[in-house]
């Protein structure tokens, strides 16, 4: 497990983003997406979501360029916010597919979102704690055997971003899937309950078997102290104007301390990795033994490509 620099004007001919990414690591790039606009970092740092707000975090949605999540906030700074976040997500979706244009032409531009509060001492219910070690699920965004990639920039001034990791989805998956219910997960037996919730509006329809064992599987390594205790630990520290690229389906994070972050999240085509069998669905159909995806279908969520 390994953090890679990528300096300003990239160092790419000596390495190959896709294997660093898909084997595990994190790319991170010390260059401040903000020193041309230093305004809009000044702007973000001041957010502040408002009294017993539901969500954790502010997002905003590129493909309808839509800000939720911001409370009672005043509607002139609202409409300042999400001018700042569309200028974040159009910076960084164009980054990233300069950066990675294999990926490109099958990703899903995904949400962005704004993390306001320092990320020590927070209290959050066991699902939504992000100090525990988990590999990331979206409840209300499938993604069908898809991959969840993040570009986050530490928008502090002086304060680090700290991130503890452990070894990759395929090393956890292999002593903990098992254990987690896949096989159930894989037979349906779980699936066809969560397929009636649908039915009766708790749970979003096409929802794969996947996505229910993904799921399953965050809540379960937050769950499980065994693994908060004893298995390997890598500590990094995102300095102030850093930003850094990982998959979080592939690489058990949490987030130890900092404040003020944000991030754009893109859904990643398992076929379009350099090794698929690198993607944790790949990894999963195989310890089951079963395919657990449904088959390809359009929805307004996924015809967005950026
Ligand atoms: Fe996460």
């Amino acid at each position: 497990m390994r953090a890679v620099e990528v300096q300003a004007g990239g160092n790419t001919l000596v390495i190959d983003p896709y294997d660093i990414l898909e084997t595990g690591n994190i790319l991170v790039f010390p260059q401040s997406f903000f020193e041309d606009v230093p305004q809009d970092r000044e702007f973000l740092l001041a957010v502040r979501p408002s009294e017993g707000q539901y969500h954790k975090n502010i997002a905003y949605r590129p493909h309808i360029d839509k800000l939720s999540g911001f409370g009672k906030m005043d509607p002139a700074a609202a409409e300042r916010l999400r001018s700042v976040l569309r200028d974040y997500s159009r910076r960084v979706i164009e980054f990233t597919g300069k950066l990675l244009p294999r990926y490109q032409p099958q990703w899903r531009v995904d949400f962005a979102s704004l993390r306001p509060l320092e990320e020590t001492g927070r209290e959050l219910p066991l699902k939504k704690r992000n100090d525990l070690l988990h590999t990331d699920a979206f409840p209300t965004r499938p993604t069908n055997g898809g991959l969840i990639l993040r570009f986050f920039t530490n928008v502090h001034p002086s304060k680090s971003r700290v991130w503890v990791t452990s070894d990759p989805f395929a090393v956890a998956a292999s002593r903990y899937a098992h254990a987690a219910g896949l096989n159930a997960f894989a037979r349906g037996s779980s699936y066809h309950f969560r397929q009636a919730l649908a039915y009766v509006r708790l749970a979003p329809a096409g929802r794969s078997r996947y996505d229910e064992f993904m799921l399953a599987f965050h809540d379960y390594l937050k769950r499980n102290q065994e693994y908060q205790q004893s298995c390997p630990k890598y500590r990094f520290e995102f300095a102030p104007g850093t930003s850094w690229m990982v998959f979080t389906d592939i690489v058990p994070h949490s987030v130890e301390s900092g404040q003020s972050a944000v991030e754009q999240t893109f859904i990643i085509s398992a076929a379009s990795l350099g090794n698929p069998k690198n993607a944790p669905v790949a990894i999963l159909e195989k310890l089951a033994g079963k395919n657990l995806r449904l088959a390809e279908r359009k929805s307004p969520e996924t015809a967005f490509h950026g």
